[in-house]
């Protein structure tokens, strides 16, 4: 494999540098509450200054499906990202007209501008060639430093390579080299995935599975594999098409939860009780995985040498229902760097991990979630096309 890293172009003083970026942050009550991707996306920007470069930041931010939706608008993020910088980083509030034409054309060599959020054009999820191409106006080199986005077709993450040379970002470059120790694993491999949608699920399981030792389920999708043995799922309702590909899914080194943690309400405000994973009541939820799981899942984790963790296994946001998801990330952490190779990925399995405050201790915790998924799966990510080969 071969990356064609930004690394590799010479004299990009004075070159127009568009660096899709993915500047998608959590934000709770109008704040950045985690500034990991931006903080990420670094050491590509601060390269590129020092080279003389004229840097264009580019990026989506939430979903606001083709229109310009306030709470979207990049000015949340460009005194973040000014303040990590250490630099003052000009705004466009547009990303293709007159004003996104004018800041670029005004910057000087070293110089940042930060574009207005790309999905505010529906053109950019359609992958439309003349929108790719109006953002591709604006620049001389194309880098792409967004991995967690690259496995959208949009039109800033594909096409836009049909009208500029492309390279590699730092960051982009590092996820893929980390995520390819995980598809040639030191073994054995453990693989751990919780959470929701298990539709999103189904290729990375079936891929890893088969060089793995274990996959451990853990989270809301372990009600479908509860189902595809027709165990109870307590008052959870799975559908059919779920039900279905957990039944596919049963293959014997899938080991699922062998007790939870369980409430009579939704929300876990009611009773709380532990129950045998074969046994959950018809009136109670599941919403952690329980101490015996706990104990059998750090077996298999302790035994790794390369360890992948998507998905929290619980309702973590919850001080009764975070034990399962705490416990896996600080076993994770503590295997990690040294005796194992640990990767975490997703927005909320890395914001369990940090709760332990031992990120550190992790070999790599990815920017992405869907992306690292689909990347694992063994996919072709349409935003690698052309970068990596
Ligand atoms: C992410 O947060 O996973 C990426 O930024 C992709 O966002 P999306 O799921 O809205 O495309």
């Amino acid at each position: 494999m071969t990356i064609k890293s930004i690394r590799s172009v010479k004299n990009l003083a004075g070159k127009r540098v568009l660096v899709r970026c993915d500047f998608n942050v959590a934000v709770e009550k109008n704040k950045i509450i985690d500034d990991f991707k931006i903080v990420q996306s670094l050491p590509t920007i601060r390269y590129l200054i020092s080279q003389g470069a004229k840097v264009i930041l580019l990026t989506h931010f939430g979903r606001p499906e083709g229109k310009k939706v306030k709470i979207y608008k990049l000015k949340i993020i460009k005194p973040r990202l000014e303040k990590l910088l250490g630099k003052k980083v000009a705004y466009a509030e547009d990303c293709i007209n007159a004003k996104a034409k004018s800041a670029v054309a005004k910057m000087k060599n070293g110089q940042v501008v930060l574009l207005e959020n790309v999905r505010f054009y529906k053109e950019e999820e359609a992958n439309e060639r003349k929108f790719a191409k109006a953002l591709a106006n604006l620049a001389d080199v194309y880098v792409n430093d967004a991995f967690a986005v690259s496995h959208r077709r949009h039109a800033s993450v594909a096409a836009i390579k049909k009208y500029l040379p492309a390279y590699a970002g730092l960051l982009l470059a590092k996820e893929v080299l980390n995520l390819n120790k995980a598809l040639r694993p030191a073994p054995p491999l453990v693989v751990i995935i919780g959470g929701a949608k298990l539709e999103t699920k189904v290729p990375v399981i079936k891929n890893l599975r088969k060089k793995a030792k274990v996959v451990l389920i853990g989270g809301m999708i372990a009600y479908d594999f509860l189902a595809a043995k027709k165990w109870s799922s307590g008052r959870y309702q799975v559908a059919p098409a779920p039900r279905r590909l957990a039944k596919k899914l049963s293959y014997q080194n899938v080991i699922l939860p062998v007790d939870f943690v369980a409430s009579d309400k939704s929300n876990g405000q009611g009773q709380i009780k532990v129950v045998a994973a074969a046994d959950l009541p018809a009136k109670m939820w599941q919403l952690d995985i329980g101490p015996e799981t706990i104990r059998l899942y750090a077996r298999y984790i302790k035994s790794a040498k390369t360890i992948i963790w998507n998905g929290p296994m619980g309702m973590f946001e919850n001080e009764h229902f975070k034990h399962g998801t705490m416990s896996v990330a600080r076993l994770v952490a503590a295997v990690s760097s040294g005796k194992a190779f640990g990767i975490v990925g997703g927005g909320e399995t890395v914001a369990a991990l940090k709760q332990t405050k031992m990120t550190e201790h992790v070999d790599w915790v990815s920017t992405s979630g869907g992306a690292m998924l689909e990347y694992l799966a063994g996919k072709r990510l349409p935003g690698l096309k052309k970068i990596i080969k």
